[in-house]
């Protein structure tokens, strides 16, 4: 296969704060002396006191011990707004560009300062204290990032939950850790359409669900019709009416939880993902200026949702702790029309933009309909993120959006890792498309045999990484043992991404996905066994055993098959009630795609469903299904081959 690499742009190498020689060194330090190479870069973030330990980091069986900067105490939200008012107070912190393309904003690091103390003095009143979780379940609008802020200022442990998410997984995600405070707004808006925020949050609390809310603050941000209960809401303007404009930032260990991020796992329900304050800063702020070569003049958009960890640490904490001009976008990258990207590119003169294979895809489906409207000439950089970009996506991304002029870089890293972990850097990578090229600095991947034999040279492995980085995620919320089971217990000695990749003869990674049970649709992370569990409480389904299936533009689509009840009849209708009873109960980003009932499915002997034959048949390899002499019934396979193939 012919492969084309994209060398290093001149202009990109010397403006860069980091090329090739210079990553070569600084790598080779961060590996040989951990201690002192992150002695000196933890200094890139304001400490009250500083810390005398650096790392106390194991990954022994038995005892998972990750510490950072142990000893140094910090503000996170101190750093990402107070330290920036006297160089930059006037500087824009945030330019909020609406779903509506006429409506935008531009926040200022003094106006930012201002909001976040008001509404943590707000949170203050209602009773919140240090330690104390608040969950955030809002739209793209810039009380988001106030409301993440105010709760790092106060020493709150936030938990973003996604806007898309149902009453059912707010109560999950809001029982699993005791919430005492839910922020939300009355609805969200995207795409023209908008989703009934607080009216779910309502849902999701009735009939004493979820007995720890004291409280919910509703920012108006529609303005559209809500019920409300005058002992338990409160409207966000009202909350932050009569307090101080001043509120000192509290005094964080460095191991104090900064945020609780749920994730879909391979079995079970969402784990609680725990990021702490220190080494998490260091590792946001450090990532963000050396993967996007940012520059202090730079316009930055993400175009993430605060909802997942990429908008945490690439829209809010990496870019505000640099002092950057950080874009937040309540919209849609097809609303109102392809060139929507483009359009706010130009209209906002942004120079750094980090999207996903999705929306990239979704826009190359349209030919370069989606550049038509647009210069995009203060592009410098593209960033993609969330799933694998295949060649064809890399190829279109970098000559339709980037007009061959803008290097990007293809960010491998996971809720757990904090931050980006395996990318090229812009003045430093020659690029391959679809590879994300070479790790970070103090970041020691590996590939690994299914015994855990380290693999070497160019070969196909799984993806471990060998020693800590500060970003790492350092347990999940009241479950160190299940922390333990997931990621260090495949392999001894070794944290286990889930992800398989191939290393080439220069070195370079290629991530191939996830080998474990967990789905990527459209860059959003689905556990199989969490949309098996919602399916099983239909009433008219019996059993359901779900596997991701090659698709153009999601990447990964979600192929269910279903076994009904005994005496119900299959029908259209049903096959529709399903899916919407899916979109009601978990999420419309779990819909499945397609759903194939079945008389029986291959189980062996001891009643384990072979997954292995159900995605190859999803995937329409009729070929090579591999062993099925285990089988308890191997002609359930010719009967499923059959329907897959009049369907
Ligand atoms: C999974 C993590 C990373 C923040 C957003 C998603 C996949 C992520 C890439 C990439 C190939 C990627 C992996 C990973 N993934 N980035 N550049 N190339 N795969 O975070 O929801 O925790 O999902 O996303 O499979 O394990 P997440």
């Amino acid at each position: 296969m012919q492969q084309n690499v994209y060398k290093v742009p001149a202009e990109a190498k010397s403006r860069a704060h980091i090329d090739n020689d210079r990553y070569l060194e600084m790598y080779q330090q961060s590996v040989e002396d951990p201690e002192g190479f992150w002695r000196e870069q933890g200094q890139r973030i304001d400490w009250f006191s500083p810390y005398s330990k650096v790392k106390n980091t194991s990954f022994k069986p038995g005892d998972i011990t990750i510490k950072w900067f142990e000893d140094g105490t910090l503000n996170a939200c101190y750093n990402c707004v107070d330290r920036h008012l006297a160089e930059r107070g006037d500087k824009t912190a945030i330019i909020w560009e609406g779903d509506d393309p006429s409506v935008s904003e531009e926040i200022s690091y003094k106006q930012l300062h201002a909001e976040v103390s008001r509404f943590a003095n707000g949170l203050k009143k209602l009773g919140v204290e240090k330690g104390d979780r608040v969950a955030i379940y809002m739209p793209m609008v810039p009380e988001a990032a106030y409301a993440m802020l105010a709760c790092a200022r106060i020493g709150a442990v936030h938990t973003v939950i996604f806007g898309g998410f149902s009453p059912n997984a707010i109560a999950d995600r809001v029982n699993d850790c005791g919430v005492k405070v839910v922020i939300t707004s009355d609805e969200g808006r995207r795409g023209g359409k908008t989703t009934p925020l607080k009216a779910n949050v309502d849902e999701a609390l009735k009939d004493n669900r979820c007995p720890s809310v004291e409280h919910v603050v509703v920012a108006k941000v529609t303005h559209g019709d809500v019920a409300f209960d005058e002992q338990r809401d409160i409207w966000w303007d009202q909350l932050v009416k009569d307090v101080a404009t001043e509120c000192q930032p509290e005094v964080m260990n460095a191991e104090d939880p900064l945020f609780i991020l749920y994730t879909s796992g391979s079995t079970g329900k969402p784990k609680g993902v725990l990021h702490t304050t220190g080494g998490y800063m260091v590792w946001a702020s450090m990532t963000h200026e050396y993967v996007f070569d940012y520059h202090e003049e730079d316009v930055y958009w993400c175009a993430a949702d605060v909802g997942w960890i990429t908008g945490h640490t690439y829209i809010v904490y990496g870019p505000l702790a640099n002092g950057a001009t950080t874009l937040v976008f309540e919209g849609l990258p097809t609303y109102p029309g392809v060139g929507r990207i483009g359009e706010v590119v130009d209209k906002h003169g942004v120079n750094i933009l980090y999207t996903a294979p999705t929306a990239i895809r979704a826009l190359m489906a349209k030919g370069t309909a989606a550049a038509d409207t647009s210069s995009r000439k203060s592009l410098r950089t593209l960033g993609s993120v969330g799933e694998p970009i295949n060649p064809e996506a890399w190829e279109w991304y970098y000559k339709v959006m980037g007009d061959s002029r803008c290097p990007i870089v293809d960010t491998w890293w996971q809720t757990e890792t904090g931050g980006i972990m395996i990318t090229p850097l812009p003045g430093a990578t020659d690029l391959k498309p679809g590879s994300a090229t070479r790790p970070f600095f103090g970041v020691q991947p590996a590939l690994v045999d299914a015994d855990g034999n380290e693999l070497e040279g160019a070969v196909d492995g799984n993806l471990v990484i060998k020693d800590s980085w500060p970003g790492q995620s350092r347990t999940l919320w009241g479950d160190h043992e299940r922390f333990e089971q997931t990621y260090f217990s495949a392999y001894k000695n070794l944290y286990f991404s889930g992800d398989g990749a191939r290393r080439d003869e220069d070195d370079y990674f290629w991530i191939t996905g996830r080998v474990d049970d967990v789905l990527n649709v459209s860059g959003h992370r689905l556990g199989t066994a969490e949309i098996e569990s919602v399916l099983v409480e239909h009433p008219a389904i019996s059993e359901a055993a779900v596997v991701g299936y090659p698709h153009d533009l999601k990447g990964q689509g979600i192929y269910v098959y279903l076994i009904a009840m005994s005496g119900t009849e299959v029908s259209d209708d049903l096959t529709k009630e399903v899916r919407e009873w899916v979109r009601k109960e978990l999420s419309p980003i779990a819909t499945p795609d397609f759903i194939h009932w079945a008389p029986d499915l291959p189980k062996t002997r001891s009643g384990k469903i072979m997954r292995r034959i159900l995605r190859k048949i999803a995937a329409n390899e009729f070929e090579n299904l591999g062993d099925t002499s285990t089988l308890a019934d191997p002609s359930v396979v010719d009967s499923l081959i059959e329907n897959r193939l009049n369907k």
